[in-house]
């Protein structure tokens, strides 16, 4: 049985689930035309829900320490950035509910995590934004397994730079294709505090491979001639980003790794940067890239760097062989020196002194998408195929004005699909910044990159579209239904218009 509210498909078990939360009578509350399930707090534990895993969120406003004397006003879950990291099983449900008690609305986003739309917290969308000292409960089942993340998706160019964001961790249920003995998460972000000199802008992109060595020159130059010049020759009013941080502080504030001997590490490497692509190293040791967006690949690739651009993750793997101690850090110029530097120490060698870093890239492999062989996790679709072309511009002369197909959002095309499609979206990039776009609510495969088919595609939710004419294909089935954001995930270039809706029927 279903029940429609308003054009807004419920299922039964939906309808259930909101009327636990709620109490009859309240199922929903409506909004300019649109119906949302309500922002409330939660009443009495309802016992048939209690293998529910439950967590609760508080976003509030606090001062952080990026680095002894470097304190800012920051914007965090439960006073920490990043936010804490939910550790959830493949297959479990969870309800998460979510204290604003911010100053200013909120919602928090799933991201890579196939929810219901209606918990997706995409404002005036998906739902109406949490005011300040409401409460909201968000309820999914946690799949697919992998390297999710969670993050505010209110005026992300405010909120999401002052440090709503948090790791968000789905074990798998079978077997992981890659064991490992320990494991870390690495989260990457850049922050613009005024207090040094502004680091260019990472304007190519580097994922795809060919904007590589531009990408690296660029900002070399950038860095050499004084990183305004940079920011001021496209994108309009970029901030001035002068301090790179891993899990919320900067070098030598990091809190070292610990390991041992012997032991397979797993890395997770996500990247809630607004701006920046990073480039990451460790000193003395090759990486194996697992898993591109929390999805496994077939075999393991190893490499000397790992680009990662704004919302992407990596899992990558390292034996620990080399005892000592060793600097993991960015490689693009003047990130290190910035502050994203985080000791790897092995057990009994705390003393020793690592090797400062290298920045570039010369001379190392570097991953790129078409090194990776994905498994194809992805549902079979078993509707019609369609075809999308998207063309991204803007950021001409300096403006903020960012389109697809030459619209700003909300005026952008939608794309109309149904249940079961199997969606082809052929992105170019007319514009001289790389944009990475991130779908909501299913993931995709990347099956070609600037013209290169990919043999056996890799699985994302986020990919990095390279500056001057790079393209990318992505093919998806239409598995999860509702309204999707289709998105660029800098925060500057969504505000410019770089948005359009999958919408999904
Ligand atoms: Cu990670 Cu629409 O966001
Ligand atoms: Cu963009």
């Amino acid at each position: 049985m279903e029940a429609a509210v308003k054009g807004q498909q419920f299922s039964r078990r939906d309808f259930l689930r909101i009327s636990g939360q709620a109490g009859l009578g309240a199922l929903a509350l409506s909004l300019g035309g649109r119906t949302f399930a309500p922002a409330t707090t939660l009443a009495a534990r309802d016992p048939a829900n209690s293998r529910l895993k439950e967590i609760t969120l508080e976003a509030r406003e606090i001062m952080w320490e990026l680095a002894p004397g470097k304190r800012i006003n920051a914007m965090a879950y439960n006073g920490q950035i990043p936010g804490p990291e939910l550790r959830l099983k493949e297959g479990e449900r969870v309800r998460i509910i979510v204290k604003n008690s911010l100053p200013e609305p909120t919602t928090i986003h799933w991201h890579g995590v196939d929810v219901p739309n209606s918990m997706d917290g995409v404002p005036e969308i998906t739902q109406k934004p949490v005011q300040p000292g409401e409460t909201f409960v968000y309820e999914f089942e946690a799949k697919p397994a992998g390297t999710r993340w969670y993050h505010t998706h209110f005026q992300e160019h405010k909120q999401l730079d002052l440090g709503l964001y948090a790791p968000l961790i789905i074990e798998p249920a079978k077997p992981d294709p890659f064991p490992f003995d320990r494991g870390y998460t690495l989260v990457f972000d850049d922050w613009a505090t005024g207090t040094g000199r502004a680091l260019p802008s990472t304007r190519e992109g580097t994922a795809g491979g060919r904007g590589r060595m531009d990408g690296m020159m660029g900002g070399m130059m950038g860095g050499g001639m004084g990183g305004m010049m940079g920011g001021m020759m496209s994108g309009g009013h970029t901030p001035g980003y002068d301090v790179m941080t891993i899990n919320g502080k900067a070098y030598p504030a990091t809190q070292p790794l610990k390991v041992r001997e012997a032991d397979r590490v797993r890395l997770r490497l996500i990247n809630a940067s607004a701006n920046h692509t990073h480039v990451i190293r460790l000193a003395g040791h090759r990486l194996q890239v697992t898993h591109t967006d929390g999805n496994p690949l077939a075999h393991s690739v190893e490499v000397d760097a790992v680009p990662i651009t704004p919302s992407e993750r990596y899992d990558v793997q390292l034996v620990a062989r080399q005892p000592g101690a060793w600097i993991l850090y960015c490689a693009q110029p003047g990130h290190a020196g910035a502050g994203e530097q985080i000791l790897v120490v092995y057990e009994g060698r705390e003393g020793d002194k690592p090797e400062p870093a290298v920045q570039g890239v010369t001379g190392l492999d570097v991953w790129h998408y078409s090194l990776g062989r994905g498994r194809d996790v992805v549902p079979r679709p078993w509707g019609e195929q369609r075809m999308f072309n998207l063309t991204l511009s803007g950021g001409m002369m300096g403006s903020d004005v960012w389109t697809i197909n030459g619209k700003r959002y909300p005026n952008t095309d939608p794309l109309r699909l149904k249940k079961g499609d199997r969606v082809r979206v052929m992105l170019n990039n007319m514009s001289m910044e790389a944009h990475p776009m991130h779908l909501h609510g299913q993931s995709f495969k990347v099956v070609a990159v600037n013209g290169k088919r990919l043999t056996q595609p890799i699985i994302r939710d986020s990919v990095d579209v390279e500056a001057h004419m790079g393209s990318v294909v992505i093919e998806f089935t239409a598995h999860n239904p509702g309204d999707w954001f289709f998105h660029c995930h800098k925060p500057m270039h969504m505000d410019g218009g770089m948005i359009t809706l999958a919408k999904i029927g």
